[in-house]
């Protein structure tokens, strides 16, 4: 057997379900969805994929990381043993302080260090979820909180959302509907992902009111709060009602690859927080969270002011070829910020049956079942626009255009 024989049928393998006795949870550990598109990335690298919500690479601030880190070694024998489970003091102070400019009071004790906001979600869920226990998410969520929630044997509860986000009114029919009530509501009320709406204050003190009188523990994930491009800020859920928890993180901000976010909790949820985290995997890494506190400290205001003019641009290059290049009948959210452009298509289009006809035309996008605890088809896809230059962009708007184009033509 040659090597790349041997590599096939370890891959086959790794497909492969288990064929031993595991967990009844494990049965939501399928294959990455990521898996197809990667491939089809590695086959066609011409392929223009508008499927990343990641940083632009070209913006990461690389040197200034670099002298952070120099200074981070510097002092290292005092970081390399084991830390405090919260995490890295100084940096939950500034994180403290970087909230409360946006009217979000939180403790520093209050804090937690997490491996990115993903880190946060899954505490969440072992902290509250028993199998069965049912969740509140906005349709379409992120898909990346559907994978926690399902490895918890969650049961969803699904609120359907507009260009405003979330809809209160729905969320009040839903609740009224349940057998039982939910435990959890998670929510992305800024610059969503995947639709990039954005919920406005009335909306929000709405949420909070129904979640209240429900006795439901909201969870607001915020990963992109800080990349707004106009308009007017709308106030965190955490800053109208502090038994919020909130979510944050510097993967959008600084690099995903830092590993970096934080939590925010309510008091009498820190200590089993905490000690979930401990019998997770103790704390962050302790020399990375020097270094972003030395980034955000520094430089980051300023790295933000740049990478903010420069998805501003993205979004307006999108929307515009969106605007150009697709038919009648095809509708878009135009978010303020963040990465996200949330695409329906005709009637009568599913987005996942036109995947192969916008991939033959030289483009992807994440179909929108993606994003639904059902994951049926939708007429819906999500584009991100965040690392792909302008003229990429208007490129793949154009093919996008005319794999609809087809899809309508073969509708007839
Ligand atoms: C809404 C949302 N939450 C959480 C995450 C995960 O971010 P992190 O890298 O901080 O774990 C993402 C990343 O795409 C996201 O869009």
């Amino acid at each position: 057997m040659t090597a790349t024989d041997a590599a096939a049928v370890i891959h086959n393998d790794l497909r492969r379900p288990a064929a031993r006795p595991l967990a009844r949870r494990a049965a939501s550990f399928g294959p990455s969805p990521w898996e197809a598109v990667i491939r089809l990335l590695d086959r066609h690298p011409d392929m223009i994929f508008f499927g990343n919500g990641a940083p632009a690479m070209e913006l990461m601030p690389v040197a200034r990381l670099q002298e952070a880190a120099a200074r981070v070694w510097a002092d290292a024998p005092g970081h390399l043993g084991y830390g405090d489970v919260a995490g890295f003091a100084p940096l939950r102070e500034l994180i403290a302080a970087r909230m409360a400019t946006q009217g979000i009071v939180a403790h520093p004790d209050s804090l937690l260090l997490t491996n990115g906001s993903q880190q946060g979600i899954d505490l969440i869920a072992r902290l509250v979820l028993d199998p069965g226990d049912i969740v509140l998410v906005e349709a379409p969520t992120y898909l990346g909180a559907l994978q926690v929630f399902d490895a918890f044997e969650a049961t969803y509860l699904t609120v359907p959302t507009d260009g405003d986000g979330l809809r209160v009114d729905a969320l009040e029919q839903a609740l009224a509907g349940s057998s039982r009530p939910p435990k959890l509501l998670y929510t992305v009320p800024t610059f969503q992902n995947p639709t990039g709406s954005t919920m406005p204050r009335a909306r929000r003190e709405a949420l909070l009111e129904v979640a209240r009188a429900h006795g439901i523990l909201v969870v607001e994930d915020d990963p992109y709060g800080e990349l707004r491009y106009d308009g007017q800020a709308e106030p965190a859920l955490r800053a109208l009602d502090p038994d919020v928890i909130y979510l944050g993180t510097f993967s959008k901000t600084i690099a995903p690859g830092l590993r970096v976010g934080w939590l925010a909790a309510p008091p009498d949820l820190v200590t089993p927080l905490l000690t979930a985290r401990e019998a997770g995997d103790i704390h962050n890494e302790r020399m990375t969270a020097r270094i972003v506190y030395h980034a955000a400290s520094d430089f980051l205001d300023d790295h933000l002011v740049g990478a903010r003019a420069v998805y501003r641009r993205r979004r307006d290059a999108l929307l515009e070829g969106l605007t150009d290049h697709l038919p009648l009948g095809a509708r878009w959210t135009e978010p303020g910020g963040g990465f996200f452009v949330w695409v329906e298509l005709p009637e009568g289009l599913s987005a996942d049956g036109l995947l192969p006809h916008a991939a033959g035309h030289g483009v992807v996008y994440l179909p929108g079942s993606w994003f639904y605890p059902d994951s049926r088809e939708r007429d819906s896809l999500r584009l991100s626009f965040s690392t792909l230059s302008e003229a990429t962009i208007t490129e793949g708007t154009r093919r996008l255009g005319r794999a609809v184009m087809e899809g309508l033509a073969e509708r007839g």
